[in-house]
């Protein structure tokens, strides 16, 4: 299927592995020009390379942490300068501590909305000016299933996410006049590094082996098993495809069937 995406600019947030890293390798293989960022230089560098070494296609690396506001304006700028416009945007960052109400402060909110919420706020305050122009836009937010389904142990990413949903629908009601579409997309429990990090404190922790933190999620997850990347990727692929321009203000769910509600 052609998703129509060839020579689009593509900037995904927070891609030197993971999620991130897997969209951005979609995005590539589907002919998009496509922006990556991240904090840690080194590994940065090393996926650009490893992407357009696969894929043969335009691929910039730039350091940017999503928290700091001039580091955003300066890699969208150079994004610009370099390839012309933004055609597509995929919001992203790192997860927030683990814990619950208990175990933090006003102060740790206030970090996790910066990371999660207000970073997503402005890539898009960035980005749809050049959007608007060309009328035509794809923005797609990554959140969480603890946007729609909170996590017990996760009480700063329920909240930070939960926001995200509601400025992406909001958001998307005012810019789809420009062709531009909001979406987001929850992830449920995905099988990256930062999973498998987790998985591996898990057992060192002395809680259990890796096998029984996994079997821990798995038996709440339908499908029975975790999700891969590039299952998350192919999701935002169609949201950011031509074919999908009838479709905003959605909050899809990826999750192997884990929220339980129907809605
Ligand atoms: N994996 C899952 O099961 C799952 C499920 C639901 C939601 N999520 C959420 O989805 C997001 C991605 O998850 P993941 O598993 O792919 O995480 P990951 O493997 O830890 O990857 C995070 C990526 O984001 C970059 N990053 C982190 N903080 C950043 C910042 N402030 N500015 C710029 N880049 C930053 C990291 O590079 P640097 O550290 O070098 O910056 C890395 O490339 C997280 O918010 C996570 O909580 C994950």
């Amino acid at each position: 299927m052609d998703l129509g995406i060839k020579n689009k600019v593509a900037l995904v947030a927070a891609s030197s592995r993971g999620l991130g890293k897997a969209i951005a390798f979609k995005l590539s293989r589907e002919g998009a020009k496509v922006v990556i960022c991240a904090r840690n230089k080194e590994r940065l560098f090393k996926t650009g390379e490893e992407i357009a070494a696969e894929t043969g296609g335009v691929l910039k690396a730039i350091v940017a942490d999503v928290r700091e506001k001039k580091q955003v304006s300066e890699m969208v700028e150079q994004t610009v300068k370099e390839l012309g416009t933004i055609d597509i945007l995929v919001s992203n960052a790192g997860g927030p501590p683990s814990g619950m109400a208990d175990d933090f402060g006003l102060n740790d909110y206030t970090d996790a909305l910066e990371l999660n919420l207000l970073s997503t706020v402005n890539l898009c305050y960035e980005v749809i000016p050049y959007m608007k122009k060309k009328k035509w836009g794809r923005i797609i937010n990554l959140t969480s299933v603890a946007a729609k389904q909170p996590i017990d142990s996760l009480i700063l990413s329920n909240t930070a996410r939960a926001g995200v949903l509601g400025f992406s629908k909001s958001l998307s009601n005012q810019v789809a006049a420009y062709g531009i579409t909001v979406n987001s997309i929850c992830p449920g429990y995905t099988k990256t590094e930062r999973v498998e990090e987790l998985a591996k404190s898990f057992e060192e922790s002395g809680k259990g082996t890796v096998k029984d933190f996994y079997n821990n999620i798995q038996k709440n997850i339908p499908a029975g098993r975790l999700g891969t990347p590039e299952e998350i990727a192919q999701a935002a692929a169609f949201l950011a495809s031509e074919g999908a321009g009838y479709i905003t203000g959605v909050a899809l769910q990826v999750d192997g069937g884990y929220i339980k509600s129907s809605f």
